[in-house]
C-alpha cells in the first residue's frame, strides 16, 4: 500500500536514585507533528460527537461568551462551541492538526480564530469568558512548565472567568491502565504499552502500529505528569484559580456523583481575581 509513515523511536530514561531524572522533555512536538493525522487516523478516528451541552453548562456560557479551547487538536470542540455562536479561539502547537481544525470549520461554515502557538507562551490577559483543555492535554511538561501553563490559562481569564480541565486521573491511571493492550484495525496493528515512573509521578505510553504489509510504521514513546485530584487542587489555588466541581464520566455523562478512584478526572474552576 502506498502508505509510508516515518518510524520514530524515541526514549524515556530515568537513572534510578538520581536528582537528575530525566525523560524525553519535548516528546510532544514530534508526536503530534508529521504524519500525526493519519496516525490518529489509524489509533483512534476523529471523534466530532462532543458532550458539547455539558462543556456549555459547566463554563455557564452566556450569549457572546468568549472561549479558549487550550490545545485545541483537530478543533472539535472549538467548531462544536462556535457552532452555537460563541467567539472561540483555538490554541494548538501542531500545524498539522490545526489545517484539518481550519478545513473543517470552513466545511461546516464556522467560524473559529486558529492560533498556532505553544501553549507555555500563550500571552493572553484577562479576555476569556472560559477556558476548556479537553482530553489530557495538560501535563506534556516539566512539572514547572506544567504549572506555569495554569498561570497562564488563569491570566487569560476574566475575573469569575471558568476552567474546564478533562484530565487523566492519576489514581485509575496507576490502578487500571498500566498494562500492554493492542487491538487491531483495517491493515494495522495497535500495540500500547504503559507504565508509570513513580518518581516523576508520569506515565509512558509506547505505541507501536504495525502495517500487516510493511511491518512497523511507527515506534514512539509519550510521557505525561499525572495528577490527583488533590493535587490540582493545590495547583489551581497557586494559579489563581477556585475549586468548584469535580466530575467523572458515567454512563449518563459527566456528573460529580461519577468521579473516583476509577474514573475520569474533569475539573471546574473559577479564576478568582487578577493577580
Ligand atoms: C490529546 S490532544 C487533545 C486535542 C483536543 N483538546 C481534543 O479534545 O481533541 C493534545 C493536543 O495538545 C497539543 N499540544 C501538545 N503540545 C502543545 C504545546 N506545547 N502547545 C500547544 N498545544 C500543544 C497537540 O498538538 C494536540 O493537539
Amino acid at each position: 500500500m502506498g502508505l509510508v509513515l516515518s518510524i520514530v523511536t524515541k526514549t524515556c530514561s530515568v537513572h534510578g536514585g538520581q536528582t537528575e531524572l530525566e525523560f524525553e522533555k519535548d516528546w510532544w512536538k514530534e508526536y503530534f507533528s508529521g504524519d500525526i493525522v493519519q496516525t490518529l487516523k489509524i489509533v483512534e478516528g476523529f471523534k466530532w460527537n462532543v458532550d458539547t451541552d455539558f462543556v456549555e453548562e459547566a463554563l455557564a456560557l452566556t450569549e457572546g461568551s468568549r472561549i479558549l479551547d487550550s490545545a485545541c487538536g483537530y478543533g472539535r470542540f472549538s467548531i462544536a462551541l462556535a457552532s452555537r455562536a460563541y467567539r472561540v479561539t483555538g490554541l494548538d502547537f501542531s500545524a498539522e492538526l490545526l489545517k484539518e481544525a481550519r478545513f473543517e470549520a470552513s466545511r461546516r461554515n464556522v467560524a473559529v480564530e486558529f492560533v498556532q502557538d505553544d501553549m507555555r507562551n500563550m500571552k493572553y490577559d484577562s479576555e476569556f469568558d472560559a477556558v476548556l483543555c479537553w482530553a489530557n492535554s495538560f501535563g506534556f511538561f516539566s512539572d514547572s512548565d506544567n504549572e506555569r501553563v495554569l498561570q497562564l490559562i488563569s491570566r487569560s481569564l476574566k475575573t469569575k472567568g471558568r476552567l474546564l480541565l478533562d484530565l487523566h486521573n492519576k489514581d485509575a491511571v496507576i490502578r487500571n491502565h498500566l498494562r500492554k493492550t493492542w487491538f487491531a484495525k483495517n491493515n494495522y496493528f495497535v500495540l500500547m504499552d504503559w507504565s508509570f515512573d513513580a518518581r516523576l509521578s508520569r506515565s509512558i505510553l509506547r505505541e507501536i502500529i504495525v502495517d500487516a504489509n510493511e511491518g512497523v510504521v511507527k515506534d514512539q514513546v509519550m510521557s505525561m505528569r499525572e495528577y490527583t485530584l488533590h493535587e490540582m487542587k493545590l495547583l489551581l489555588e497557586d494559579a489563581g484559580l477556585k475549586f468548584l466541581q469535580v466530575y467523572g464520566d458515567t454512563s449518563e455523562g459527566f456528573t460529580p456523583e461519577g468521579f473516583g478512584i476509577d474514573s475520569s478526572l474533569v475539573i471546574l474552576a473559577e479564576k478568582e481575581r487578577e493577580r
